[in-house]
């Protein structure tokens, strides 16, 4: 069979060997909360590359220390973070895998010691900490620290940059109406809501010419919150300021049940990349090859981004193939028994 999921995908010059990617996910495995690479890091996204996964995301990476969901967060604020982020890019390109890093800011859901910083001062539960409402000084920093992230991971080698706008963080805390209640220049409409994001996309796009995308909560599931109409408004304006791809996930802005199920998000992918014609990441719960290839043939996303299943088997790749009958390359080491 001709196979959508083991095509390659060419953006800006960095080329996937097929569209499947790794989906960023939390190690909490700095021990030493220093936010730098351990061998665990390495032996996980490693396995992953041999695996053959086109794309590998490194999880979560804080771009200030504040701004780590926990102490054993990664992190790319200091240039000491560089040289690990290198070796790691250098043992997953020997594997022929493309390289991706997602930027990240906690928000109010840091669970970091000291002061932790959000558009406005509410606390997403009862159990967490109540933020800080940022300055616009404090904003400004924070865009920059971003930069400086999107600099080291540059001098580190990867591929790829995305911003983690999704999942509560302090981006997505920007977007929603549920967290943002700023009544300056970045709280209020949707325009104002955005302009956090703008400032990021842009700043980091003055030192960053590689693909760039963008993880969101494509659902607040919440009725005074954001829905996946609103996101094509906002992925209209990524697309406009040259964002290559929308990673599109959902959820967890304020606490809210999800109803989950095979491909539960795939239709916010599909709104999306139809209404605001960017390419589009689906992702939650596509754990077969033919579901894969149902959604990239039916133009519902381009990209195919798998978490669970490569925790479980971390050569899904090769599994997915054998299941739509296609051939792919093994490590060569491999050959005689893949
Ligand atoms: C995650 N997820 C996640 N998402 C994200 O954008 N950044 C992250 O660092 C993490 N961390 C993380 C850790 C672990 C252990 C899991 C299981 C998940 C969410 C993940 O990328 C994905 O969106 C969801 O898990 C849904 O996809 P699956 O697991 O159904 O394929």
């Amino acid at each position: 069979m001709k196979s959508a999921l083991f095509s390659p995908y060419t953006v800006k010059g960095v080329t996937l060997k097929n569209r499947i990617v790794m989906s960023p996910m939390c190690m909490y495995s700095s021990h030493n909360e220093d936010g730098q690479v351990e061998d665990w890091h390495m032996t996980h996204y490693v396995s992953r590359a041999v695996g053959q996964v086109g794309l590998i995301m490194v999880e979560a990476t804080a771009v200030q220390p504040q701004g780590r969901i926990s102490a054993q967060d990664l992190g790319i604020w200091s240039d000491e973070h560089v040289a690990g982020f290198k070796e790691l890019n250098r043992q997953l390109k020997a594997h022929g895998s493309a390289t991706a890093i997602q930027l990240a800011h906690a928000g109010r859901k840091a669970t970091v010691e000291g002061d932790i910083y959000a558009p406005s001062a509410l606390a997403f539960n009862d159990k967490m900490k109540t933020p800080v409402a940022m300055t616009q000084e404090d904003i400004k920093e924070t865009v920059e620290a971003f930069v400086a992230g999107a600099i080291r991971a540059k001098e580190a080698g990867f591929d790829i940059i995305e911003l983690h706008g999704a999942h509560g963080y302090l981006i997505n805390e920007f977007l929603s109406p549920l967290t943002n209640k700023r009544e300056d220049a970045y709280g209020g409409s949707t325009e104002n809501r955005y302009r956090f994001l703008r400032e990021i996309i842009e700043a980091v796009k003055a030192v960053w010419s590689g693909p760039l995308f963008v993880r969101v909560s494509a659902n607040d599931y919440h009725p005074e919150g954001l829905n996946a109409e609103d996101y094509v408004t906002y992925a209209s304006w990524m697309k406009e300021q040259g964002v290559d791809l929308v990673d599109v996930s959902s959820g967890a802005v304020v606490p809210a049940p999800i109803d989950v199920y095979p491909g539960y998000q795939v239709g916010f992918a599909e709104t999306i990349k139809s209404g605001a014609g960017i390419d589009t990441g689906a992702v939650g719960l596509i754990t077969s090859g033919l579901q894969a290839e149902e959604i990239l043939r039916n133009g519902r996303a381009d990209l195919i981004f798998v978490a669970r299943e490569l925790l479980r088997d971390p050569y899904w790749p090769r599994t997915a193939a054998k299941e739509l009958g296609v051939e792919i390359e093994a490590p060569k080491q491999y050959e005689r028994g893949w």
